[in-house]
């Protein structure tokens, strides 16, 4: 049986939190994507979560928690301590100080901040690291979800495993629907890229280990310090990456994707010629994502320079960062959905803001398999 949408009422939350309580996921709406849930302290829900997503269990897992279980502000560390999920007495005093300022200031909101973990949290959230990622969700519905389980809830995007996060209760149930019992609807997503997984050095310099909803520039300004964004990157199996988020292939369409080294009017004859070879033999059906921008202009100017007819949809017609964001993973599923041969996209032409997460979830979608 296909999994249920469920409204998010008093007794719909109740039969959620009981299905957690018995170790069964939920699907759960947050701001950024929806997420896949289970109680962090439960070792057999995690697994389920893992078995349902077909996710490496090296790949650890965020824990989300309420701003009715930990108090908003620059005691959020303490309540985290309290709460058995972190141990923060083992970061140093700028750290913390830096650390409360960020909770502070984004907290409920779609920034993750990673920190040594409480023995009580199961190895499986962790992915056997000694830090944790925490976030407390702005979504209603994820807070209430999370009260009415008396319980961080551990929570991955609610896609199988390097698929294209779900930004509606429906995305799920196609990712997901015969795996799950129930979602939670909170109608579409508002931030619509995942949370910025941010981990602290000694001295409290913000490392972004995933762009995300939350701005570098943002959390630079509130930690008062330079942030830095590590690159390692890893591939196939071997030592665990830094950040499993910072995998290569991520967020697939179905469909081979290709990122064009600049907009379709912009293209070079050079880059026509390669861009038309890029569809497989006998394929004549392309889909281009535009980021900002007129649609119709850019169709035509691909059409111009290298006589493909492509279904093109644009993130924002009005060139907004945010109106992209909230689009990008719902028109990659619809682009994904209309059998083209390719995806073609344009690049991200924002260099800060969520420019730096639509770019960064672009080039892993597009990355080689
Ligand atoms: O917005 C979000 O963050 C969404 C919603 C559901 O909250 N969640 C989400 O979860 O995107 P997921 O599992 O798809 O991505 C979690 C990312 C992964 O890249 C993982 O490697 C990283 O967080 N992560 C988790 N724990 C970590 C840790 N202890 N150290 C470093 N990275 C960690
Ligand atoms: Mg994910």
């Amino acid at each position: 049986m296909p999994a249920r949408i469920l409204e998010p009422t008093a007794e719909n939350l109740r039969r959620a939190a009981e299905a957690l309580a018995r170790g069964e996921p939920v699907g759960m709406p947050t701001e950024t994507v929806y997420g896949l849930a289970a109680r962090a302290f439960d070792p057999h829900g995690v697994a389920a979560v893992f078995a349902v997503k077909e996710r490496p269990t090296f790949d650890p897992l965020i824990v989300h928690v309420s701003p009715a279980m930990v108090a908003r502000g620059p005691g959020a560390l303490e309540a985290l301590e309290r709460a058995a999920v972190v141990s923060a007495s083992s970061l140093g005093e700028d750290a913390r100080a830096v650390a409360g300022r960020l909770a502070a200031e984004f907290w409920p909101g779609p920034l993750t901040l990673v920190f040594p973990r409480h023995p009580a949290i199961p190895d499986l959230v962790t992915g056997g690291l000694d830090t944790v990622a925490v976030r407390m969700p702005r979504h209603p519905v994820a807070q209430a979800l999370i009260d009415a389980a008396g319980a961080p809830l551990a929570a991955p995007s609610a896609n199988r495993y390097g698929r294209i996060s779900p930004t509606t209760a429906r995305d799920v149930v196609d990712e997901l629907g015969d795996r799950i019992g129930f979602v939670l609807d909170g109608g579409r997503c508002e931030v619509g890229v995942e949370s910025t997984v941010v981990a602290l050095d000694p001295d409290g310099s913000p490392a972004i280990l995933r762009p995300g909803g939350t701005g570098a520039e943002a959390i630079e300004r509130v930690a008062g310090r330079r942030s830095r964004r590590p690159t390692a990157r890893v591939h196939g199996p071997g030592a665990a990456p830094a950040s499993p988020g910072l995998l290569e292939s991520h967020y697939a369409p179905s469909r081979p994707m290709v990122l064009l080294p600049s907009r379709a009017v912009d293209l070079s004859p050079d880059d026509a010629t390669a861009v038309a070879a890029t569809l497989p033999p006998g394929g004549r059906r392309v889909a281009l994502l535009v980021v900002s921008g007129d649609a119709l202009a850019a169709a035509d100017a691909l059409r111009e320079r290298t006589g493909l007819e492509a279904t093109t949809i644009s993130l924002s017609a009005s060139g907004d960062p945010e109106e992209a964001a909230r689009h990008l993973f719902s028109f990659l599923r619809a682009l994904d959905s209309t059998g083209a041969d390719v995806l073609l996209a344009e690049p991200c032409p924002w260099r800060e803001g969520l420019g730096h997460a639509i770019a960064d979830r672009l080039a892993r979608a597009a990355a080689r398999r």
